[in-house]
């Protein structure tokens, strides 16, 4: 089948029109692969959706896509958003292959190198500042707000939901119907609203017969919505979920009720280990804050919150190069040092790992 992106293979769901800009880095049609060995460990049907195989590494592409083009259609030439990452990084992607600016305000220092890379290298206007991911985001909303020039691309910009609810109409195309229960990582909380909008949007049009329970799992250090107040300092290994006041705060819980399921937290051992877990077991490797729906699955499992047999989709949002420092501090084994021998190499892998 050919596939030109989520523009032209969803446009009458998306608010696409004659003026639209045809934008596309081939974002959308993202793996959803089975994850055998974990099922069986924890007993249930376990598939993951690899949003990092989108362009730039993250399910951000699928709403950025929509968020530039309708900012070209209005006649923008400057966007601007907030970011722990992933957004910057898909922004200035969007924004170089339309040839206009990029403002990304990213927490100075808190960002991980994968994606500061590629702001960069895509040409984006990197403002570090001493402050983090909230802070960022009153900063470019405000500007936003008093200029009309420049156009905010953040999932506070509805264009950013509509583009990535598409991920839930390819979860039902690729499973041949919706699955039980959707696991997702919640920061911001845009991408919990988007799916649950596909899904809605897929029932409501006849496409399919039932809705998912939506799980959302938020990091400890950074669960504002479990909590039920936001965090003014919050913390976590998972820096692209670091977020303490979440926009779309409202409507990630009115998912989660509306569906009959649940926003709950989990420690940042917990996402460790099954991010660990993810690429020895199953060969994927995602970024930390992707694991957080791995890790919700698990504990949800073991707490009976999800049943046995239940036919679960966990969305990996981000691909695991983006943190190489965190993949380099997450295992204990290490590159093994060794001279320019052939009798040193032999004899190191003549003994087993780690002994
Ligand atoms: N996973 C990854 C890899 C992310 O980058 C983000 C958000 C989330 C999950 C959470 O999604 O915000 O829609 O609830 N990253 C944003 C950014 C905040 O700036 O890149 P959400």
């Amino acid at each position: 089948m050919r596939r030109m992106g989520i523009l032209e293979q969803y446009h009458s769901f998306l608010p696409v029109t004659p003026n639209t800009p045809r934008l596309s880095l081939h974002e959308g049609n993202t793996p959803l692969v089975h994850l055998e060995r974990l099922s069986e460990t924890w007993g249930v049907e376990l598939y993951a959706k690899m949003e990092g195989f989108n362009p730039t590494g993250s399910f951000k592409d699928r709403g950025m896509v929509m968020a530039v083009a309708k900012a070209v259609e209005a006649g923008s030439r400057t966007v601007i958003c907030a970011s722990t990452g992933n957004t910057s990084a898909s922004a200035a992607a969007y924004a170089a292959r339309l040839g206009i600016r990029a403002v990304v305000v990213v927490p100075d220092g808190r960002i991980a190198l994968g994606k500061l890379s590629q702001a960069v290298v895509y040409g984006a206007e990197v403002l570090a500042i001493e402050g983090n991911f909230d802070q960022a985001l009153t900063i470019v909303r405000r500007i936003a707000a008093e200029s009309s020039e420049v156009t905010l691309v953040n999932s506070v910009n509805p264009y950013r939901i509509e583009g990535q609810k598409t991920a839930a109409f390819e979860v039902c195309e690729q499973l041949g119907g919706p699955p039980d229960v959707l696991a997702i990582p919640v920061g911001n909380a845009g991408n919990i609203t988007a799916y649950w909008k596909g899904f809605r949007e897929y029932f409501d049009s006849g496409r399919i017969g039932a809705l998912p329970q939506m799980h959302g799992f938020q990091a400890e250090g950074a669960a504002a919505i479990v909590r039920g107040e936001p965090i003014a300092e919050p913390e976590t290994v998972a820096t692209a979920i670091r977020i303490g006041n979440p926009a779309s705060w409202k409507t990630a819980v009115e998912a989660a009720k509306e569906s009959g399921g649940a926003i709950d937290a989990v420690s940042d051992e917990e996402i460790l280990e099954a991010y660990r877990d993810l690429t020895r077991m199953e060969g994927l490797f995602v970024e930390p804050a992707s694991a957080a729906s791995l890790a919700g699955v698990k504990k949800a499992r073991q707490q009976g919150r999800i049943a046995a047999g239940t036919k679960v989709v966990a969305v990996l949002t981000g691909n695991g190069l983006k943190d190489p420092s965190t993949a380099m501090e997450a295992v204990p084994v290490k590159p093994v040092r060794l001279p320019n021998d052939w009798e040193a190499v032999e004899e190191a892998i003549r003994k087993p790992r780690g002994a």
